[in-house]
């Protein structure tokens, strides 16, 4: 069976403050990560940085995701950006990231419409799925992903899904300071890959890389690395400070390699 390749990505959100700070980021984490060839690492600006940070990181190995699609193709949509328009400027697109579902209203049908949009436009697309905290004491986060990850994945062709991530971040975890456990990110991350595996089967439930995500540092990544079965990190705050991100990457490849 194919390996996954380690992969990191770095979620900006509305950060920094001016394109010209994003091309000054991207350039000091092409720097800073120069040595971590075995894991694939994506950053994630603000869209009105894309063109800007595309070219700062042209030569570089680094590759680049949006923060977000619109779920139509095209029209009457004011602020929206298709992803036939994100084509051949991004690789990645994130969808479903809880603060997009939070604030805009995304729903999963709404995120599911945005993942096909994504996929048929030859994009990847990195889907955020997780549970609030109530779920998590409930006992039924595992089931709430398994759902989130069953309706994102709706109607999606055999063919396409092992070009989805999926990046476990528990709503609680994220820019709190406080990470899951990695024995309960590992057991849920194992839920999700079970799920796409009852969807689409076993060799793409092998193929499809899962990450973890929610106040990820280069401290906290060890415990989230080190669990078979996750392949990686969605990184917010910590992928602002070029070091501290380059740490990350440095610190998954190791792992990765190791297990
Ligand atoms: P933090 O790493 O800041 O907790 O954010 C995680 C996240 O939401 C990445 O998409």
């Amino acid at each position: 069976m194919r390996h996954r390749r380690p992969f990191v990505a770095g979620n900006w959100k509305m950060n920094p403050a001016t394109v010209a700070e994003a091309v000054a980021l991207a350039r000091a984490i092409v720097l800073a990560t120069a040595q971590a060839r075995v894991v694939e690492i994506a950053i994630a600006p603000p869209a009105v940085a894309l063109l800007a940070v595309r070219d700062a990181i042209a030569a570089s190995d680094v590759t680049l995701a949006v923060q977000d699609v619109h779920e139509h193709e095209k029209g009457a949509y004011t602020g929206g950006i298709s992803a036939a328009m994100l084509r051949g400027i991004v690789t990645y697109v994130i969808v479903g990231h809880s603060e997009v579902r939070r604030d805009r209203g995304d729903t999963d049908a709404r995120v599911n419409a945005k993942l096909r949009r994504a996929l048929d436009a030859g994009l990847r697309p990195i889907l955020c799925v997780g549970e609030m905290l109530e779920v998590r004491h409930s006992g039924r986060a595992d089931e709430f992903v398994r759902g989130q990850v069953r309706a994102a994945l709706s109607d999606v062709a055999m063919g396409q899904a092992s070009r989805v991530t999926i990046a476990y971040e528990p709503i609680w975890a994220i820019g709190t300071g406080v990470p899951a456990h990695g024995e309960d990110a590992r057991t849920t991350i194992a839920a999700a890959r079970e799920e796409v595996g009852v969807l689409f089967g076993a060799a793409t439930a092998h193929a499809v890389r899962m990450l973890y995500g929610g106040s990820v540092t280069g401290e906290s990544i060890a415990e989230f690395a080190e669990q078979p079965g996750i392949d990686g990190a969605l990184v917010g705050g910590a992928s602002l400070v070029s070091d501290e991100f380059a740490r990350i990457c440095a610190a998954v490849g190791v792992a990765r390699t190791r297990a």
